[in-house]
């Protein structure tokens, strides 16, 4: 058996520096790379008679970004061990509050400890306070769920005096929605499957206003939702879709945001080696990320209209697999001929945009782990961008260049429609040979959109990370979060 997936993902947080300073176990202190020390550390450096000065001296400890020291403090007076974090000296963005302090984080979790103060540097004006929580509040979420020691040991409480009530409680949503969908990608499938996915985004919205609707098979086939069907066909766990509806804009037209949601993908009888089939629970972080960005909306009361949709399914081998030459007649009315069935998340894509098309969305973004040819594109954790609306997609990228997630665009040119007709049905699932394959997969999504405004996010690459980097652990990312949610504030 399993054990039950765990989705309180909470750390203790706090505004309160502890009365008594020695309460602290570990204070952390930004240092930025200049010669002498900031007036920030003179409280420390007085402790032990001038110490810190002579360390920076003697360059035992440096402000380069990266830089980490742990250091006990020599007296018993003050926190026990004070935590030397580099600040480099380049112009400070949103996401190196984030990431320095996520990573100062994530080096004390070596070992159990209290509480664990984060003194706020100067350098980071209040309103990336909230990029600050947020990261503390992802260096405290790995991969290992299920080892019998955990591998991550949190801190009783983290404290963040000066920062404001406001920007501690933004900065704990996003961190929590962004672990929310990290923790749902890196189940395992046994655990996350179309039905549980399901039952844990009813449970997360449970008491909060937005509503969720959940298709089960019998109700995706009265919509017509063959596609979606078609791709879950070969497996015992039969596929849902997944809609949750945040009302905080009146009138306006709903922002769709839809999102791939293979819970795992074997390729079906198109079989992956096992090597590409190991981390293929992650190909559910499309929808993951719809989750976590509702789930922030919700708690901070965005004043949008937004629609998440989540299409989900298995992509399984069987005998009632779908298979090479099967003709697909989609929600939609277009037909699909299937020629790889690993090209599966195009497939329930389909459906899954037909559905949110009948919205009357202002614009529809999707966010997929749609394609290999993405990551030769651009490389692991750069996300590909195909829109056919420039403004729409300028929009989301000037977010994510605030938030520092890194993304570029692809072309969609007319030239490549070609590539994706098929000669017994309206179009094929893959293109013609393997190159631009990033490209001929949002060609195939395009015809589901019926020229709405719309942007294609490839997330194959940065979704799910393969090595650990000092400010997050291995697996899954929760890549675009925090853009799509800047991006939704923003609307006008
Ligand atoms: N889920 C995969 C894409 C993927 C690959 C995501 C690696 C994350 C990491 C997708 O369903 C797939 O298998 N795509 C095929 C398409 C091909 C058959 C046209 C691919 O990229 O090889
Ligand atoms: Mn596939
Ligand atoms: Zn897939």
């Amino acid at each position: 058996m399993m054990p039950d997936p765990n989705f309180d993902v909470s750390v203790n947080l706090t505004r309160e520096s502890s009365p008594d300073q020695s309460a602290a176990d570990v204070v952390i202190v930004g240092l930025p790379q200049q010669d002498s020390l900031p007036t920030s550390l003179n409280e420390f450096d007085q402790i032990g008679n001038g110490w810190l000065t002579r360390l920076q001296e003697s360059g035992q400890i440096g402000g380069k970004r990266g830089d980490l020291t742990l250091l006990g403090v020599p007296s018993n007076e003050g926190p026990k061990m004070l935590l030397v974090a580099g600040l480099g000296d380049a112009v400070h963005h949103r996401s190196d509050a984030f990431e320095i302090t996520a990573a100062a984080i994530r080096s004390l979790l070596d070992r159990p400890r209290g509480c664990v103060e984060v003194r706020v540097a100067e350098q980071f004006p209040a309103e990336h306070h909230d990029a600050i929580v947020a990261g503390a509040m992802t260096a405290c979420e790995g991969q290992a769920l299920y080892r019998s020691e955990p591998s991550l040991k949190l801190p009783t409480q983290i404290a963040f005096p000066g920062v404001s009530q406001d920007q501690l409680d933004r900065g704990r949503t996003i961190g929590q929605s962004i672990n929310q969908a990290r923790r749902m990608v890196n189940e395992p499938p046994a655990v996350l499957y179309p039905a549980s996915f399901a039952d844990a985004v009813t449970e997360l919205f449970e008491g909060s206003e937005t509503e969720v609707e959940v298709w089960d098979e019998g109700r995706l086939a009265e919509e017509g939702c063959r596609a979606i069907l078609a791709v879950g066909a070969g497996s015992a766990r039969p596929p849902r879709l997944v809609m949750m509806r945040h009302n905080g804009g009146g009138d306006e037209p709903p922002i769709a945001l839809v999102g791939k949601g293979v819970t795992f993908d074997s390729g079906g009888l198109s079989l992956k080696p096992s090597e590409a089939m190991m981390d293929m629970k992650c190909d559910m972080a499309g929808a993951a990320t719809v989750v976590g960005v509702m789930h922030a909306l919700a708690k901070i009361g965005v004043k949008r209209n937004v629609i998440g949709f989540c299409g989900l399914a298995e992509n399984m081998v069987s005998g009632t697999s779908y298979k090479l030459g099967d003709v697909i007649k989609t929600r939609s009315g277009k037909t699909i001929e299937i020629l790889n069935t690993d090209a599966e998340g195009r497939v329930v894509l389909a459906d899954t945009l037909d559905v949110a098309k009948g919205f009357q969305p202002q614009s529809i973004v999707d966010l997929a782990t749609l394609t290999g040819a993405c990551m030769v594109a651009l490389g692991r954790d750069v996300v590909g961008a195909m829109t056919n609306d420039p403004k729409v997609l300028s929009g989301i990228e000037s977010s994510a260049s605030i938030e520092g997630e890194l993304m570029w665009q692809l072309p969609m040119f007319r030239h490549y429609d070609e590539q994706v007709k098929s000669k017994v049905a309206d179009i094929k699932n893959i293109g013609d040979g393997r190159w631009g394959g990033a490209i001929t997969a949002a060609k195939f999504l395009e015809n589901f959109v019926d020229g709405q405004p719309w942007v294609h996010l490839d997330i194959a690459g940065p979704a799910f990370a393969e090595q650990p980097k000092a400010h997050r652990d291995a697996g899954a990312t929760g890549v675009m979060v925090r853009t799509l949610l800047r991006w939704i504030e923003e609307q006008a």
